[in-house]
Formats: structure tokens, sequence, C-alpha cells
């Protein structure tokens, strides 16, 4: 056979990867749930694994052939423990393809359809996963929508159309959790399964507290780690593993694996949301992306990845810190994590548009809802900013002063043009000469901390 040559084959697709790789060079990659995934995990992902059907699990499948297999997903699953410091009486599945599959599957383990979920609001930083519905104002009151959001007519999620979510708020005051009326609502509604976890909190939560609710109330308590994943394994974020009845996360973020997801419950529980998994949800696992998560997990073993996940931290309350010095406003006036949430409305140019003039600049973002949220969620008053992916390139402190300059620049730039439609604005930030400078002083900076591609 020739040796496979994508350019030779496919100039098509050739040429739409070689701008994506142009592109994440170029440009500082600040989403926070996004990172830069190794080579040798990128390798094991292209790897012939992808070839091999296994449903099952190790040493039960339905398929032969599956000897090499059975190792691949033993030593993930044994990665997993020893990172995790699962406790010996937990059991971890590394086959649900994404983290809101994962999240579905422990539902469909430990629920019955219709059971009531208990999840963080949406706007307030809560995932989609979490049983995300929602009203239009004109059906919301006080009953509905005060401190408990009790759902809406609009079941966007299939997490809230198969089960009865509702949802708590972050205290109004602060932002942060609110464990009192948290508890006052789990008494009230008794709920069969309380989860945190979100995408734009970014504060640490209390997990013994609200395990203390859930046994309260005789729930299951869910933690989605989604996003702090690798700040826990490395011990930069405190842990909900052996306190949570189920812990999830995806594995494509702080953890720097392939996209994917992993969970961890007692054994009697994992037995119910294996099951779950395969064969309720899905057929054959993905091997080729459990072998990159495989990878991705050893790298997270070695004491390196502490002082990545160290500097992560650093960088992002550096960012916070400069930022407000700018005058703009954090969220929570801080952060324990990689994630920074900017509330935008003292300075009169939204998400949606700092985002996009962001990003003519080299710096790419995105616009997020925020706590009280007046907006439509298509242009909200936030911009979540992430420093997972500029800390693999090696950025430090300086970097991220430079950063908070550059976009308080920009902000300064589009201050103006704030009444503008989104187009003409768009126009105008292509245009800018200032914003161009910025662009190419952050290309030269990119340069200087190359990705291993
Ligand atoms: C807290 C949380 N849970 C679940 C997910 C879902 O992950 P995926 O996009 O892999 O389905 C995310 C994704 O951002 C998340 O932030």
């Amino acid at each position: 056979m020739n040796k496979p040559n994508l350019q030779k084959q496919d100039s098509e697709l050739f040429d739409i990867l070689k701008s994506e790789e142009k592109k994440q060079q170029e440009k500082l990659s600040m989403i926070p749930s996004e990172n830069f995934a190794s080579k040798a995990v990128r390798e094991a992902v292209g790897s012939v694994f992808m070839n091999k059907y296994s449903e099952g699990y190790p040493d039960a499948r339905y398929y032969e052939g599956n000897y090499h297999i059975d190792e691949l997903e033993k030593l993930a699953i044994s990665r997993a423990k020893e990172l995790f410091k699962v406790p010996s009486d937990w059991g971890v599945n590394v086959q649900a393809l994404s983290g809101s599959p994962a999240n579905l599957a422990v539902y469909l383990g430990l629920l019955e359809p219709g059971d009531k979920i208990m999840g963080m609001y949406l706007p307030d930083g809560g995932h989609l996963s979490h049983g995300w519905s929602y009203s239009p104002k004109s059906e919301r009151n006080e009953e509905n929508d005060g401190f408990l959001y009790a759902g809406g007519s609009r079941k966007v999620n299939v997490t809230s159309k198969f089960f009865k979510a509702i949802q708590y708020k972050t205290n109004p005051d602060n932002q942060l959790f609110d464990y009192e009326e948290i508890e006052k609502i789990a008494l009230q509604e008794k709920p069969k399964l309380i989860i945190t976890g979100g995408t734009a909190y970014p504060r640490e939560i209390d997990y013994r507290k609200m395990k203390a609710i859930a046994d309260k109330v005789g729930a299951y308590y869910l933690a989605d780690i989604a996003h702090e994943a690798g700040l826990i394994a490395a011990g930069v974020n405190e842990s909900p593993v052996g306190i949570a009845d189920v812990v999830t996360f995806t594995t494509h973020k702080t953890l720097r694996c392939n996209r994917g997801a992993i969970i961890l419950a007692q054994n009697d529980l994992m037995k119910k949301i294996n099951r779950a998994v395969f064969p309720g949800l899905q057929g054959g696992p993905h091997n080729h992306s459990i072998a990159g998560i495989s990878v991705g997990l050893k790298e997270a073993l070695e004491p390196e990845f502490k002082r990545y996940a160290e500097q992560i931290v650093l960088n992002a309350q550096t960012l916070a810190q400069e930022l407000s010095l700018y005058d703009f406003e954090i969220v929570t006036g801080g952060t324990d994590k990689h994630l920074v949430l900017i509330n935008l409305t003292n300075k009169g140019v939204f998400g949606k548009k700092f985002a996009r003039a962001l990003d003519h600049a080299g710096i790419i973002t995105n616009m997020n809802t925020m706590p009280q949220e007046s907006r439509s969620p298509a242009d909200p008053s936030a911009l979540r900013i992430g420093t997972p992916w500029i800390t693999t390139r090696g950025m430090k402190e300086k970097e991220m002063k430079q950063i908070a300059e550059w976009m308080n620049q920009v902000m300064e730039e589009i201050t103006g043009w704030s009444e503008d439609d989104f187009e003409v604005f768009e126009e105008k930030a292509m245009k800018s000469e200032r914003i161009s400078a910025i662009a190419q002083s952050v290309m030269e900076l990119c340069d200087n901390f190359p990705l291993d591609i």
C-alpha cells in the first residue's frame, strides 16, 4: 500500500486543516473549555485503535479479537484510578463519548424517567446537560423564577425532556453558591439527584456541604467537574472523589486529553451506570479516544502537570487582577480556577461584539451569560476567558499582563461603536488599524511560544 498522504488524497480537507493549524499557532486560544493536546495524545487518537469494534467491557465483549483493546481500556481505568485517587470500592467508566452523554448515562442509570433533578441555573454558569429548559419572559413569575428556577416550557436539552428539571441560582449579592438557599429548595422540592458543576462558575464548590444537602433529602449527588478535572487531578482544586456519589468529567479541558469523558462512582452505582452507557446509550466505544485519554492521563500523572495546573490558576488570577485595573468588572471578584468571567455592563459593549473584535485582534474568547442576566444568550452581558491553552504554550504572568492590556486597548477602540448594527461593527473592527496592530503583536508573541503541531 502507498504511504497515506492526506495532501495528495484530499487536498480540500488538507487545506482546511492547514488553515486551522495556522490559526491555532497565530492566535491566543482563550476559551476555558479548550486546550492543546500533546503530539502523543494526537498520535494515539489517530491510531488503528479506531478500527476495532468492542461492545461490552474488558473481558466481557460481544466481538472477538479484543485482547489488546481490553489491555488498553484496563490501562486507562487504572491510570484514572491513580490520578484521581479513586477509592478501592469505586469503579471507572471511560467509554462515554463526551461530557453530555456521560451525564445522561448517570441519570438513566440511577433514575426513572420523570424523576426530579436539580442542577445549577444555566445563565448563572450551569450546563445544558444539567436539565436546561427555559421559559419566555411572559411565563416567568416569583413562584417559578426566584432563587428556585422551576424550569420552563421550552425543553431545550434532552435532560429536561425526560426528567423534571429544576435549578438553583447563585446569590445575587456576590454571585456565589448559597448553600442555605440550595438546602431550602432541596428540602422543599425533594429531587432524586442534585448536580453541581458548571461552565462559567469561577469559584470552588464545597462538595461536603452539597453531599450533606443531598443526604438530607435522600438524593444522589453528582459532581460534574468537567472544567476543573485537571486542576483537581493536580491537587490545585479540592476533589469531590469519595465525597459525591458520582463524579463525571470531560477529558479535553484542563485535563488536556482528547475529547471524551470519564465517570467515577461507588461500585454498586457504577454497575447501573455502566449498563446505561452500554447497552443503554451507546454501542461500540471509541477505542482511539480511550487510547488518547490513556496517554493524557499518564502525562497528568507526571510532576510537571502539577506545575502546569498551578500556573493555569496563577495566570487566570493575574488576568483577573490586571483586567480589573482597567475597570473590567470581574464576576465574583476573581477566580480560584482557570476561568474569568467579565461583566461588561459598565463598558456598554457586550459579549458578542467584544468577543468578535477580540478575535480580529487575535484573541479567541467567548460571549457568555452571567448571574442576573438581563440580555439574550445570543448577545449576553459577559465575556468568558480561560488560561489552560495559553499556559500549555508556556505563557506566564508577564504575558497575562500584556494580554490584559491588549484586551483593554480593543475595548477602548470599540467603545464608540456600541450602537452600530453587528455587520457595521464588524466591518469597522476589520478595518481598524489599532486592532490590526494588536493582531500583529499577538502573532509575534505566539511565535515565541510555538505549538508542537
Ligand atoms: C460542566 C460541564 N458538563 C458537561 C459538559 C459537556 O461536555 P461535552 O461538550 O463534551 O458534551 C461541559 C462542556 O463544556 C461542561 O462544561
